[in-house]
């Protein structure tokens, strides 16, 4: 029997009403805040996800799903939505344009890694990317509109925040880093050797134990912050401290993707296991100029749906809609017609198999349905229809006319 690949899932059942009723909430959430729907194709140029998310990441390094089309074209599946809303942003010329323009995306990502709890090969996401703000209100923003989501879920979380500084800080710190990772000698893991050459900040995230107990003393960006960073990272704070939004500074917080700089953020679980990190985001200034676009400040965010999905308690399902059935084939025209015009305002699902009003009854009960509207031999004569109000255990006989 052929199966899904591995680290792919169908979403099915209760799963798929946990996936709408989550895209639901969070739409919901990201129009209120002014975003607009933004859809991108899944398969871009690879030279995209290089140029943006970086060649030292590991997404890039090790996770694409790359391949050569019939063309000849080097393609790749997008292992994250950012890069390809911003190459939207500069084919459609909003970057010339100018303006705030706010977007929400949501849909499948691809990474090739090692699959395990939480971590799939095709994921889901929902996510925002905001361009033209360069405001650090903007960055609290962001995180505003995470946490409502989680709360409308009603799901606990914890935040990391740290800021990357920017290219008047960052330059300088890099250098006391590398000096500080050049004074561990031989003693850093293979992947921090070559961190070292290409993006020396990715050693602070490094999982290797011998590496992070000798990376405890190294020098902190956050102690180096140019004036302008400081400042930014101060008002993020208060702002969050406004509005009763609890935070960690974690300063080996650098993410996995290379476009950051200033904010970064992350939003973790500690009821899903290793992989903790249900959100991630921050603010990526500099994305725009290296894709070539007119520099324009932006920042966003990305949810991870089958991390959340984990944690979503569904609230009780309330019956809504009708079930019409048939006690006999003879009356099944008229219950066609009758669902017609349910379905006009309603939910209207119709069973086929002409059964007796208990089957019917059990059938209502299966989907939930509020209403159990039947047709049998007395209801066919009298041109009527027999409804059952489920929820308030009513019975009424209408007449077809009066529907
Ligand atoms: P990211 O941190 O790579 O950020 O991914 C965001 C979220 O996607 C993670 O916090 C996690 O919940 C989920 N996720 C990532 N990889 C997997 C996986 N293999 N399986 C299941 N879930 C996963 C980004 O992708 C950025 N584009 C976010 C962003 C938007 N930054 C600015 N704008």
């Amino acid at each position: 029997m052929i199966q899904s690949l591995r680290g792919m899932n169908d979403i099915l059942s209760n799963d798929h009403e946990r996936f709408t009723y989550f895209i639901d909430i969070a739409t919901a959430i990201a129009k209120r805040y002014g975003f607009h729907y933004v859809e991108t194709p899944l398969l871009e140029e690879t030279a995209l996800f290089k140029r943006s998310v970086g060649e030292s990441s590991d997404i890039v390094g090790k996770e694409m799903y790359q391949f050569t089309d019939k063309g000849g074209n080097d393609v790749c599946l997008r292992p994250e939505g950012t890069a390809g809303v911003v190459r939207a942003f500069i084919q459609q010329k909003l970057d010339k344009k100018g303006g705030i323009h706010r977007f929400y995306y949501h849909g499948a990502m691809f990474r090739y890694e090692r699959p395990q709890k939480g971590r799939l090969r095709e994921f889901h996401q929902f996510g925002v990317e905001s361009f033209g703000v360069d405001s650090v209100y903007e960055d609290a923003l962001m995180i505003m509109m995470v946490a409502d989501i989680l709360k409308a879920l009603g799901i606990g979380y914890r935040l990391q925040l740290n800021s990357l500084g920017d290219q008047n800080c960052m330059p300088q710190y890099r250098e006391s880093l590398i000096s500080f990772i050049d004074g561990c000698g031989d003693n850093i893991c293979e992947d921090c050797q070559r961190r070292k050459s290409t993006n020396p900040i990715r050693v602070l995230d490094c999982k290797n134990e011998k590496c992070r107990h000798l990376y405890a003393t190294a020098p902190k960006l956050i102690d180096q912050l140019c004036d302008g960073c400081e400042s930014d990272f101060n008002t993020l704070k208060r702002i969050l401290d406004d509005h009763s939004i609890a935070y960690e500074i974690d300063t080996n917080l650098v993410r996995g993707l290379d476009y950051y700089s200033k904010t970064a953020f992350e939003f973790v679980s500690d009821n899903i296991g290793s992989q903790s990190a249900i959100a991630g985001g921050g603010r990526y200034d500099r994305l725009i100029e290296f894709l070539e676009g007119k520099p324009t400040p932006a920042v966003g965010f990305a949810i991870g749906i089958e991390r959340l999905m984990e944690l979503i308690v569904m609230p009780e399902s309330i019956r809504s809609g009708y079930y019409l059935g048939a006690m006999e084939n003879e009356s099944l025209p008229l219950i066609l017609k009758c669902a017609e015009k349910f379905r006009k305002t309603d939910t209207a699902v119709v069973e086929y198999e002409p059964k007796n009003l208990k089957n019917h009854l059990k059938g209502a009960d299966r989907i939930h349905a509020r209403y159990c509207a039947v047709i049998g031999e007395n209801e066919r004569n009298t041109n009527s229809i027999w409804i059952k109000d489920l929820l308030e255990q009513k019975e009424t006989i209408l007449s077809l006319d009066t529907l």
